[in-house]
């Protein structure tokens, strides 16, 4: 290991940053919309298998490459198969997590918004019509989505100029564990609403006519999205883990806490939906639209715990998207800093800069450039399309074929099991057989679904 290239001090910041960028919007704001659209229970059950039996190969494979490269993505592929073309692998997670990084921090804006807000004035008395033109407010609107945005990425580009240990290593320390409490007490609050029991019905009660090929397409790209896959955070952030720290039980701890994140998220939103009279299926604006206005329909009994909860919801939502935010800046900051020989401060500007630039852009995108449509999608979903449908699909099959096919067994079973006995994981030819076959077919064939309409 490179003795100035800077290390997370143990295996549990390793995991607990891992952990930080694999739970984000995907979980709080994603995941319970798509149980609600794609068939709840049933959607949860595929989501299950999905994670721990191809996400979780696909993960490792992404990490064994970092590990062992030492560099983020585009300097570990250079490093692991000098003189290829590999490498540009490497670019494509940088241009992936570039773009990935613009939009998100737009997302990550509307939720500083809705946090200062509800600790501004809460929100109370909103009809549920009001709600709704309060979240067009928020995100439609030329300047208040766009100064939001700023103070979000601004935050990030200031953990990222800490550095590893200084920076990411002390934020996700202390932002996830008061992220999985509060997510824990808002479920037991969410739990006890009138009517919440449907809810739990609905996620926990199979219905399988509601199965269908999309289910299992949505599971598993949901999956892929949720534990990071695909764009090199994983990779890079494997890259900072000790010589001695295992990646086998990294991967299997990050996937625990997300799986578990997601359904408590799930346990949050749906009951809540229920038990407010709202469609689960409501989508993408479920979070914005639906909880402030159950939040505020319930400050009528008791209004101290309703500014509580909205208070905690939306800062439990900043920090889940904000510790995402940081992994996807830090692929492309190790870039610059490794590859290009620039300073960390120097590099992290460089990128507020550009992708603060490419994010007004698609914030802009639902108000006055809602029009400008390229291939029938506005910048901001074609930017979401991009990446999560294609760029991040394509970067996994990439990484599963090099560890797969390009890369020594031996090598892939070292840095599965780094541990100082050098105890090789009794697991790892199962593993190894999902990324050599199994994974490469699944992965061609959720691409290719993109084409089918
Ligand atoms: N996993 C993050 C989420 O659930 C999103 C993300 C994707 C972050 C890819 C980094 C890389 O929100």
């Amino acid at each position: 290991m490179d003795s100035n290239r800077e290390h997370f001090g143990s295996r549990m910041a390793a995991v607990l940053a891992l952990a930080g960028s694999a739970v984000g919007l995907g979980n709080i704001w994603r995941f319970p919309y798509m149980v609600g659209e794609y068939g709840g229970a049933i959607f949860l059950i595929f989501y299950l298998i999905f994670t721990f039996f191809l996400s979780l190969p696909v993960f490792y494979a992404e990490a064994i490459i970092g590990k062992k490269g030492r560099k983020g993505a585009f300097g570990s592929f250079s490093a692991l198969a000098p003189g290829t073309n590999w490498k540009l692998v490497g670019v494509l997670c940088i241009v992936s997590c570039f773009i990935i990084t613009s939009y998100y921090s737009v997302v990550g804006g509307w939720a500083t918004d809705y946090l200062a807000r509800s600790v501004a004035t809460g929100f109370e008395s909103l009809s549920q019509s009001t709600a709704t033109s309060l979240f067009s407010k928020v995100s439609s609107s030329v300047w208040e989505p766009i100064i939001s945005h700023t103070v979000f990425l601004g935050l990030a580009a200031i953990i990222i100029k800490f550095g590893i240990k200084n920076g990411i290593e002390k934020f996700t320390k202390i932002t996830m564990p008061i992220l999985f409490v509060l997510m824990i007490l808002i479920m037991f609050f969410s739990l006890s609403l009138d009517g919440a029991k449907e809810g739990v019905k609905y996620m926990l009660r199979p219905d399988f006519s509601k199965f269908s090929a999309k289910t299992l397409a949505f599971a598993l790209g949901q999956s892929f999205f949720s534990l990071s896959l695909g764009m090199g955070t994983v990779l890079t952030y494997a890259s900072y883990m000790r010589d001695e720290d295992s990646i086998a039980s990294a991967g299997l701890y990050t996937s625990i806490f997300d799986f578990s994140f997601a359904l408590i998220s799930a346990f949050v939103v749906i009951p809540a939906v229920f038990a407010a009279g709202l469609e689960p299926g409501a989508g993408p604006s479920l979070v914005f639209e639906s909880l402030p206005y159950i939040f505020s329909e319930m400050g009528q009994t008791s209004p101290v715990l309703s500014r509580c909860v909205t208070i905690f919801f939306f800062l439990s939502v900043f920090f889940a998207a904000i510790t995402s935010l940081i992994s996807m800046f830090e692929v492309c900051t190790a870039h610059l800093v490794e590859d290009r020989k620039i300073s960390r401060t120097k590099a992290s500007l460089i990128i507020f800069f550009s992708c603060w630039l490419l994010g007004i852009l698609c914030s802009l995108s639902f108000g006055v450039l809602e029009d400008i449509k390229l291939f029938g999608y506005t910048i901001f979903s074609l930017f979401d399309t991009l990446a999560s449908n294609y760029l991040m699909t394509l970067g996994a099959l990439l990484f599963v074929l090099f560890v797969g096919w390009k890369m020594d067994r031996e090598s892939a079973i070292d840095q599965f099991s780094m541990r100082k006995s050098k105890k090789r994981e009794k697991t790892f030819p199962y593993f190894y057989f999902v990324i050599k076959y199994v994974a490469p077919v699944v992965i061609i064939a959720i691409f290719l679904s993109n084409f089918i309409k």
